[in-house]
């Protein structure tokens, strides 16, 4: 069986990065990291857009979609053995994932806002975790229908996920993480 499940760290006022596209400091946490590290140790590939990717030590080692439009359809990435670019445009997802060696398994889906945003209609969990403490005025939404009255709640409500509750990931610094599933 696959699963498709979205990982995300956001600020208090639901942003993944500044409007520059960088991720600052107030919204990485060493626990979320180990939270987000361990789950892909569990997926059988990673999905993500041209400017993120998870880092630590044992990303090398992931099988990976990286999605872009500067491909047609499917190609190799040069710089990374494990990973093959991927234009949705051109190849479906079973279709990549299958060229990519994939067959059940977990499918974990890192980011950015529209890469998030593409996949709403087809998780079947998303872990959302919060900086509480942190805001981002002006930055990236973790999907693209996040703004002044919407919240990312809100968008998964919509698209028909329902929470778990929430479990705190470090207490000190307001970081915690609530998993949606369908
Ligand atoms: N807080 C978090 O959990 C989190 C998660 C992820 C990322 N981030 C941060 O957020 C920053 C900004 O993210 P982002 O949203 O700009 O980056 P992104 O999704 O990683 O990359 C954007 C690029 O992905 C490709 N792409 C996206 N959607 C596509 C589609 N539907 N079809 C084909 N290609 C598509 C395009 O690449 P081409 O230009 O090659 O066509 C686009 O320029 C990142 O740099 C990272 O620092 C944070």
């Amino acid at each position: 069986m696959r699963r498709i499940e979205g990982y995300a760290i956001v600020s208090a006022d639901g942003m993944i990065a500044d409007a520059k596209g960088a991720m600052p400091d107030s919204i990485r946490n060493a626990a979320d990291q180990r939270f987000l590290q361990e789950s892909l140790d569990r997926a059988a590939a990673v999905v993500h857009g041209r400017h993120s990717h998870e880092g630590g030590p044992r990303a090398a080692l992931r099988k990976r979609l990286i999605v872009t439009r500067r491909i047609t359809a499917l190609a190799p990435d040069p710089a990374q053995p494990n990973a093959l670019l991927w234009n949705p445009l051109g190849m479906s997802l079973d279709r990549a994932l299958a060229e990519l060696g994939i067959g059940d398994g977990t499918i974990a889906v890192i980011g950015g806002r529209e890469v998030f945003s593409v996949f709403l209609p087809l998780y079947h969990a998303f872990h959302l975790s919060r900086a509480a403490n942190a805001k981002i005025p002006g930055g990236i939404g973790v999907f693209t229908e996040v703004g002044p009255d919407t919240t990312p709640e809100d968008v998964l409500v919509r698209h028909g996920l329902r929470p778990g509750p929430r479990r705190d990931l470090d207490v000190d610094a307001g970081v915690s993480v609530v998993t949606w599933e369908r």
